[in-house]
């Protein structure tokens, strides 16, 4: 079966409205659907969406025209809405909730639990719409924070779908996010795909953190990984239809515009602010920016006007209401205080606008003025400056914008200093020509590059890959066959070695290192290993020597200490492996000591090879940065003491290079004439150990991800039901 691509967002690139008993199909504005339809238009695909007008308001022969229309001309697919879903789900839970917190409005922030529970059921009503296409393998790349519980919903159905999120809003930081009750069902929700994307590094350092301090997922170079797949998470920022927009200024139609608007305005220069009429955009701050502006530089009264198009957005939000109301007064307040005979200083346009007509805008202003007080990406500054066809033109451009991180020769500005970017409407109407073309050609060139034809098929590719690099690690999996395999090798064998790693692999990693101790299920497991005279089971480990006793020296195991720095052979007496000094102790001691110091909660363990500082109890997004800080300081020391550094799970350890798992793994298999050899672990260390292994052994890694080890189990709980099945298999 052919594989589809579909995309899915709240919003379709097509509004519709009913007027006199028809049907207006208006494109839809805002980024996301003004982006992605271009793509959608080159590409095969069919995007799921909500039509922008509620169901209640449509007949069962509307619905059909409405699908029809939808599907075949604009290859969109309808997913009809109440209008209480309307209500609860998008404007309440979707605008209410995630919009004013995402864009870091605390106070703006509803918490209710009336419109989450909505927000889930839109989302499952999204998902009953898409599994009438859907099949397993298909593309489906899901869009923005109105379907964050999606991705979860599908992968749990079509476990072989490729899911890909784009969150086109900003993640904000742990501190933010944290204060939302349902945190952990938006993460799980969104983890249901196989690559997270987003525009900026710190919105996706932002998500991450969120998912190892909430979910207490881990993440090694951008890949998370769950105890059943690794999600990759990257940055992909958004590019626009760069030549839609550099060859508009071209057409005829964009032209007239230009010479209408040309004679209204005489030889003003023109300042152009073109949102959705937003809070987060900044709109106030940016009309008192100029008003001050106007006060300071009274030179440029009648000689300059700012053309402020606003365009109308969720209108049934009280703050986008109230936001209209002062918007409205602000801008009477201004053109009341400075107007004159044959000019107004703002021009103001409460509605959507025309391509052509945005585009004589945009190719006609001298400065852009860009101002967002928060704002994902911002692709209004990015078709500014495409539209530039004579590569004239200002960009301000505010750093709080995801934008401003791609557009270093755009004029950056703080959107709150008023002062500031009044001073800045005065530099850039004062630029040279030249300085003004050589920043734009530069920004165009980055823009052609990377356009939004770039953008999704590289999101699509990387989605592809993810996939393929679980499917190569799913095939790493002790699979059933196998197993009867391996179980019946175990039967057959008379001599066998059994390796198992401790913390991780046994139990699961613990918050204090003490919880770790065995409870009585693994006790019973490793007696009954242990009970077959046939087996010689190993625990070999990077704990101490008094640990591994307290715990295990009942049982009638070999017990190998600090990483195979000491051996007991039978519970009672402990042999050092090889000849070892300690002196360079003293010179590592005092370092590790200043780190504890500058690092709350980090603690030292001397055993007595090795020493070892722990950071798992220390604020994670710190204790990496002081982690990287120490490794490096390390390096410059150990090289001539004969000393490796060895990073586990939270804990960095220093040791001499002549102990590892792997030597004493090797000189353990020499030991006898073994007909089966297994041996399991999770970290880093076992990986010295699987290693030197012999050709036929079955080692085995826990954790989906790659080693050296053959086969990789999913969790520690799976070794637990192995060991158990070993046993059983011999009654
Ligand atoms: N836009 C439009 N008609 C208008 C005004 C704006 O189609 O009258 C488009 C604009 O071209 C841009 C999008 O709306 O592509 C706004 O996207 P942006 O990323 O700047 O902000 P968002 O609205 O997504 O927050
Ligand atoms: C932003 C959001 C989009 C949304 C757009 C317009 O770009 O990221 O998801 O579609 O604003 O808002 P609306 O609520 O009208 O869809």
């Amino acid at each position: 079966m052919k594989q589809k691509l579909i995309l899915v967002s709240n919003r379709l690139p097509i509004t519709i409205e009913k007027e006199n008993n028809n049907f207006n199909f208006t494109p839809s504005v805002g980024g996301l659907a003004t982006g992605l339809s271009s793509f959608s238009k080159t590409h095969e695909s069919l995007w799921f969406g909500f039509p922008g007008i509620n169901a209640e308001n449509l007949t069962t022969d509307d619905k059909k025209i409405i699908k029809d229309r939808l599907i075949n001309d604009f290859k969109s697919y309808p997913v009809f809405l109440t209008n209480n879903e309307v209500k609860m789900y998008y404007n309440g839970f979707s605008n209410k909730t995630i919009w004013p917190l995402f864009h870091y409005f605390q106070v703006y922030t509803d918490y209710d639990s009336e419109t989450w529970k909505y927000y889930k059921l839109v989302n499952e009503k999204f998902f009953d719409e898409l599994i009438r296409v859907v099949n397993n393998g298909d593309i489906i790349w899901i869009h923005d924070y109105q379907l964050m519980l999606l991705p979860k919903l599908i992968k749990d159905k079509f476990p072989e779908a490729r899911i890909g999120f784009f969150l086109h809003i900003p993640f904000p930081s742990y501190e933010i996010f944290r204060l939302l009750p349902w945190r952990k069902e938006i993460l799980e929700g969104i983890l249901g795909s196989d690559l997270v994307g987003f525009h900026t590094f710190s919105y996706a350092r932002h998500f991450l953190s969120s998912v190892q301090r909430v979910l207490g997922y881990e993440h090694i170079f951008n890949q998370i990984n769950t105890s059943e797949r690794s999600i990759k998470v990257d940055i992909f920022p958004m590019g626009i239809d760069y030549d839609k927009f550099a060859n508009a200024p071209k057409d005829s139609k964009v032209k007239r515009e230009i010479s209408i608007i040309q004679r209204d305005l005489k030889k003003q220069k023109i300042i152009l602010s073109i949102d959705r009429l937003d809070y987060t955009k900044g709109i106030i701050q940016r009309l008192e920016s100029f008003d001050l502006f106007l006060t300071k530089y009274p030179e440029y009264i009648g000689k300059v006007t700012l053309i402020m198009v606003a365009v109308p957005s969720r209108t049934k939000v009280d703050r986008y209401s109230n936001l209209k109301n002062i918007v409205d007064e602000t801008v009477g307040r201004i053109n009341g205080k400075y107007s004159q005979i044959g000019w107004t200083p703002v021009w103001y346009l409460y509605r959507s606008l025309p391509f052509y007509n945005l585009s004589a805008l945009y190719s006609m202003s001298d400065v852009a003025l860009v101002t967002p007080l928060r704002d994902g990406m911002n692709l209004v500054a990015k078709e500014y400056i495409a539209s530039r066809l004579n590569k004239k033109g200002v960009l301000i451009v505010s750093e709080m914008a995801g934008v401003a991180e791609e557009l270093g020769e755009a004029m950056s500005v703080n959107p709150n200093d008023k002062e500031g970017i009044a001073e800045a409407i005065y530099t850039a109407l004062n630029m040279s020509i030249e300085e003004q073309q050589h920043r734009i050609k530069l920004m165009q060139e980055r823009l052609k590059r990377n356009d939004v034809f770039k953008w999704a098929s590289q999101f699509i590719e990387r989605l592809q890959n993810t996939k393929n690099i679980q499917e190569k690690l799913m095939v790493r999996i002790l699979i059933n066959e196998m197993k009867d395999l391996f179980l019946s090798n175990y039967k057959k064998s008379q001599k066998r070695l059994i390796l198992l790693d401790y913390d991780g692999t046994l139990v699961s990693f613990k918050q204090k290192p003490e919880d770790a101790k065995p409870d009585k299920d693994l006790y019973k497991i490793l007696e009954d290993l242990v009970s077959d005279q046939n087996n010689k089971v190993v625990i070999i480990s990077g704990r101490d020597r008094d640990t591994l006793t307290h715990w295990l020296s009942k049982l009638n195991l070999t017990l190998v200490a600090e990483h195979g720095a000491w051996i007991n052979r039978d519970g009672k007496k402990w042999e050092a492996l090889t000849d070892l000094t300690t002196n360079w102790k003293d010179e590592i001691r005092p370092l590790l000591e200043t780190y504890v110091d500058r690092t709350p909660r980090t603690f030292i363990e001397e055993k007595e090879f090795s020493l070892v500082w722990h950071y798992r109890n220390a604020d994670i997004d710190f204790a990496s940065i002081r982690q990287k800080e120490l490794k490096s300081h390390l390096l410059d020391i150990v090289a001539n003491l004969n000393l490796g550094i060895m990073e586990g799970n939270k804990v960095i350890e220093i040791k001499s290079l002549d102990i590892n798992k792997g030597k004493i793994s090797q000189k353990l298999v020499g030991e006898d004439n073994y007909d089966f050899i297994m041996a399991i672990g999770d970290d880093w260390t076992d990986e010295d150990m699987f290693a030197t292994l012999p050709e036929e052994a079955y080692s085995i890694k826990v954790g989906l991800v790659n080693s050296k080890a053959k086969y990789n189990l999913y969790s520690n709980k799976e070794v637990r039901e192995l060991l158990k099945e070993l046993t059983s298999a011999n009654k």
